[in-house]
């Protein structure tokens, strides 16, 4: 695991999207596994600019997201689609044909699990999987748990996750109570892994995840085992790990 400190927010979006670019470069039709969130929007708004600047080319790529609520269709606010749109998608040269999220439309968890299983098989797996981390250590919407995950699966959300997803609905009665999220291995079988983290309220869950015992209790300690993962954090993300590092 390469651990690349920077010194805020703003410069591990930058080295972020460096490292989504050279991806793209060296490889125009790769897959992109992407995230929501927070965390990973000034990444996005660096790689609009950079292809606003015809540095970029976006054409031949493809996009596979990691979760989308159940029950949310596209046109919702507070849907992942809206919010891949809003931040990357209509913002650059992608094909909308070859951006994939879960259905949150369909009712049927296990039709929606294996069609979007499917679909990940079929563009022949992600070359590079873009990660944040929940408070709790979640990596997509994989929570705590007794075993890991293994393919796109329906989770019922944690209450932890459910009030740090309120701010961005009016209230947390509208906050869905399930997603469809990839699973562990689907992530684990990425060929590179980039996740990026900021802010100190989450240096505890860092130095817990990356450091500690690999358990699924805190499913991104599962990363320590992957050859190819760059986490990018910044300073107060990494405020507990001195000594270690
Ligand atoms: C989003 C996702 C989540 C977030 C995590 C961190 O697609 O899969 O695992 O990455 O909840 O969220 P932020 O970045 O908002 O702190």
């Amino acid at each position: 695991m390469k651990i690349i400190k920077t010194t805020n927010y703003r410069d591990m979006s930058r080295k972020a999207a460096n490292i989504i670019s050279a991806q793209i470069i060296l490889k125009p039709a790769c897959v992109l596994g992407l995230a929501t969130g927070s965390s990973p929007i000034g990444t996005y708004d660096q790689l609009v600019e950079w292809y606003g600047k015809g540095d970029l080319d976006f054409s031949e790529v493809t996009t596979v997201n990691l979760d989308e609520y159940r029950g949310l269709p596209r046109e919702n606010s507070q849907s992942y689609y809206y919010f891949m749109n809003e931040h990357l998608f209509q913002r650059v040269n992608i094909e909308k044909s070859k951006t994939f999220l879960p259905d949150g439309t369909e009712q049927d968890s296990e039709a929606a699990c294996r069609k979007y299983d499917e679909i990940i098989k079929s563009v022949g797996g992600v070359d590079l999987q873009l990660l944040g981390l929940g408070h709790n250590g979640h990596i997509g919407f994989n929570e705590p748990a007794d075993a890991f995950a293994k393919g796109t699966h329906c989770v019922d959300l944690s209450e932890r996750t459910i009030q740090a997803n309120t701010r961005f609905f009016a209230s947390e009665d509208e906050v869905p109570r399930q997603a469809y999220t990839m699973g562990i291995q689907t992530i684990m079988a990425a060929h590179k892994i980039l996740l990026v983290v900021s802010g100190e309220d989450k240096a505890d869950i860092v130095r817990t995840a990356f450091f500690g015992p690999v358990t699924p209790q805190v499913p991104a300690s599962i990363l320590q085992f992957h050859q190819d993962v760059t986490v990018v954090a910044d300073e107060a993300a990494l405020s507990k790990c001195s000594g270690i590092l």
